[in-house]
């Protein structure tokens, strides 16, 4: 079965569910999923529901859409995704975002935990993607081209809509949140990187580093939804402060930094 089939039959499950067209989508990232609490009169449907839907096996991760209303506006979030490095095929990895577009989603925050490579970071900070680096090895659009979703040979050049990332940046000086700006490179995982990859990555421009997003932010590309990209830094990348990384720590600064992080989504979408 094509993609952009099993993408309609998995929207039409959802829109009998009860949910409407989203205005906004988000995806959140390891640790950052309790933003969905906020969302008033809200329906949560489990992505094992959902046909053809792929279940993450990571444990910080619920696996459920929550649609419902922030401000007015029909919001649309995913409280955990899947990754390459679970096993997925990037058919799979990208299947959500196929099926967001299928109920009409315009715009798309998409949020991650990543290991901070400039020096000049901190654990804890939040830094909104500029561009990013495929490090992955693969694309998500490799196969025959489905023209339901998009070109062959979609245009990179603006991945992160600029006009949004400036509204971004206003409004964390607005809301006193500081906010980096800068290149995310995204690898397989699952093991983190050694000092030397994470050296070589610093030298060819990136800041931060993480397992997800890359493959969404093309998918979205592709099928022309503008994307708003933001790292949460939950630890200094390998090497930079010569002490070990654990997904414990990852988990802990997500939570930590969560007060934040809800209120810059929530004047996000409220400014949308
Ligand atoms: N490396 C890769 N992915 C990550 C990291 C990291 O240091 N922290 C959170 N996700």
């Amino acid at each position: 079965m094509e993609e952009h089939l099993k993408a309609q039959e998995a929207a039409h499950y959802l829109e009998k569910a009860g949910i409407g067209k989203p205005k906004i989508g988000v995806i959140l990232g390891s640790g950052l999923g309790n933003f969905a609490d906020e969302i008033e009169d809200a329906v949560e449907i489990p992505y094992k529901e959902i046909p053809h839907f792929p279940v993450s096996t990571v444990q910080s991760h619920k696996g459920q859409f929550v649609f419902g209303n922030l401000f007015g506006k029909a919001v649309l979030a995913m409280q955990g995704r899947v990754h390459y490095y679970e096993g997925y095929t990037m058919n799979q990895v990208i299947f959500p975002i196929r099926v967001m577009q299928k109920l009409g989603l315009p715009s798309l925050i998409i949020t991650n935990a990543a290991g901070g490579i400039n020096r000049h970071y901190k654990t804890g900070d939040f830094m909104l993607i500029a561009d990013h680096i495929n490090y992955l090895g693969t694309n998500p659009l490799i196969g025959s081209n489905e023209q339901e979703f998009g070109e062959r040979f979609p245009d990179m050049s603006s991945a992160y809509d600029q006009q949004w990332i400036s509204e971004a940046e206003r409004i964390g000086r607005e809301s006193e949140i500081s906010l980096r700006k800068g290149i995310y490179i995204a690898v397989t995982g699952p093991s983190f990187e050694t000092p030397a990859e994470i050296r070589m990555f610093e030298k060819i421009g990136a800041d931060a580093v993480g397992m997800s997003t890359v493959p969404e932010v093309i998918a979205a590309n592709h099928m022309g939804i503008e994307v708003l990209g933001i790292s949460c830094i939950t630890n200094m990348a390998a090497g930079v402060l010569h002490q070990k990384i654990t997904s414990e720590e990852v988990i802990e600064t997500a939570k930590r930094v969560r007060p934040d992080f809800i209120r810059l989504l929530k004047s996000l979408i409220k400014e949308k």
